[in-house]
């Protein structure tokens, strides 16, 4: 059955592996987006002229426009994607963190509570909020800790992580005082298509493509869990019609690996498929640590497949190779972002516009 869904920060890098997912699987998405610098119109080319896809250029933290968004297009579902999401940019400028994952979030809560009140009878009980979080709220691991579960005590070490801990305790709040509808999910490290080229996987392949130093923090032994974006996105689409209102769920890739493990797997696979003169293992930098590194992040998913039947269909080593052969195949996609000319696009389109919904069209 299809639903009508309003999806936030859909022009992002999951966001929009979301929305091209459900238009191709006949939901009506209309996707509300600010087009900070990672937002990316051409991702999601392929449904700009869909009768299912209408795109709105603005803010969640524009609780007017959130409102008139609920009232007319009365969507049975919000989920939430729109953040600041880049931890190194948290430590240079922690403020628009704030404002958007907190703040912004608070507003567009509060504008879904005041629209789920006017609801009646079944669109009542069948509306969801749904809230794309992160594992990094929980902190980070010694070597032999056990993974985080869905009760892991919160300690967020980044200012990314603790607004979107703040965000995590604004959405379950709602659901306890005011009894909004609400699942989260707290999500792994993600990588696949249509990621921006500033995150560990993407700059990787890039830079060893085009033969520069690829820097790694410290002494590369910093383990993350590496989740495919399809694997993400079936987890949220299951979460929404599956997930008990109020609940959390973790969503891992039971992959755990260290980020110079990562770097060399990248490095001997555009190898084979691009063969060079030299390896380029010989490009691996070691560069200063970014402060307050989490060292270990590891995820115990067990609640969404025991209770949901979700499980990630993708191995690191399957989904590496499925995204580096996307970035091959895309380079006009990368080149637009690298060039600056998608944001000098952006600057002449949308500065000192109105808000306006478009539909069927992302121009
Ligand atoms: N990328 C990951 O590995 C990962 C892992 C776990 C959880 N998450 C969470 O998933 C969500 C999506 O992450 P992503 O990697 O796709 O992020 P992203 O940075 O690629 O995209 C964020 C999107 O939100 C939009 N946006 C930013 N501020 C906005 C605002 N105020 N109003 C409306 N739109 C706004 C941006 O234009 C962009 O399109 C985030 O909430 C993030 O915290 C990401």
């Amino acid at each position: 059955m299809s639903s009508r869904l309003l999806v936030t920060g859909g022009a992002g890098f999951i966001g929009a592996n979301f929305v091209l997912g459900r238009v191709a699987a006949g939901d009506q998405v209309v996707n509300l987006d600010k087009l900070t610098y990672a937002g990316n119109l051409q991702s999601l080319a392929p449904v700009e002229k869909a009768s299912g896809y209408t795109f709105v250029h603005g803010g969640i933290e524009d609780r007017e426009l959130v409102s008139r968004l609920l009232t007319e297009y009365r969507p049975e579902a919000v989920v939430h994607f729109a953040a600041e999401s880049h931890v190194d940019r948290s430590i240079l400028g922690p403020e628009s963190f704030v404002m958007t994952n907190v703040v912004g979030t608070f507003r567009l809560l509060d504008a879904t509570l005041e629209h789920w009140g006017s609801l009646s009878g079944s669109a009542r009980d069948r509306f969801r909020f749904l809230h794309v979080s992160t594992d990094e709220v929980y902190g980070s691991l010694a070597p032999t800790d056990a993974a985080f579960h869905e009760n892991t005590p919160y300690s967020p070490n980044s200012p990314y992580s603790a607004s979107k801990a703040g965000s995590d305790h604004l959405v379950r709040a709602y659901h306890h005082t005011y009894g909004l509808p609400t699942l989260t999910t707290n999500c792994s490290n993600n990588y696949g298509p249509l990621q921006f080229p500033e995150k560990l996987i993407p700059l990787m392949v890039l830079n060893a493509l085009n033969g520069k130093p690829l820097p790694v923090y410290g002494d590369g032994l910093n383990v993350r869990d590496w989740l495919y974006v399809g694997d993400h996105c079936a987890a949220i689409a299951t979460v929404l019609a599956k997930g008990r209102s109020g609940e959390t769920y973790n969503v891992g890739g039971l992959n755990e690996m260290p980020n110079i493990a990562v770097v060399q797997t990248i490095c001997d696979i555009l190898d084979e498929l691009r063969p060079g003169v030299t390896s380029r293992r010989a490009l691996i930098t070691y560069v200063k640590d970014r402060p307050g590194h989490d060292r270990r992040y590891a995820i115990d998913c067990r609640k969404l497949t025991a209770e949901l039947g979700w499980k990630p269909q993708e191995t690191f080593s399957s989904g590496i190779r499925r995204t580096i052969a996307w970035y091959l195949e895309n380079m006009p996609w990368v080149e637009a972002i690298t060039s600056g000319a998608y944001r000098e696009w952006i600057d002449r389109n949308y500065v000192g516009r109105e808000t306006t919904a478009v539909t069927g069209s992302a121009q």
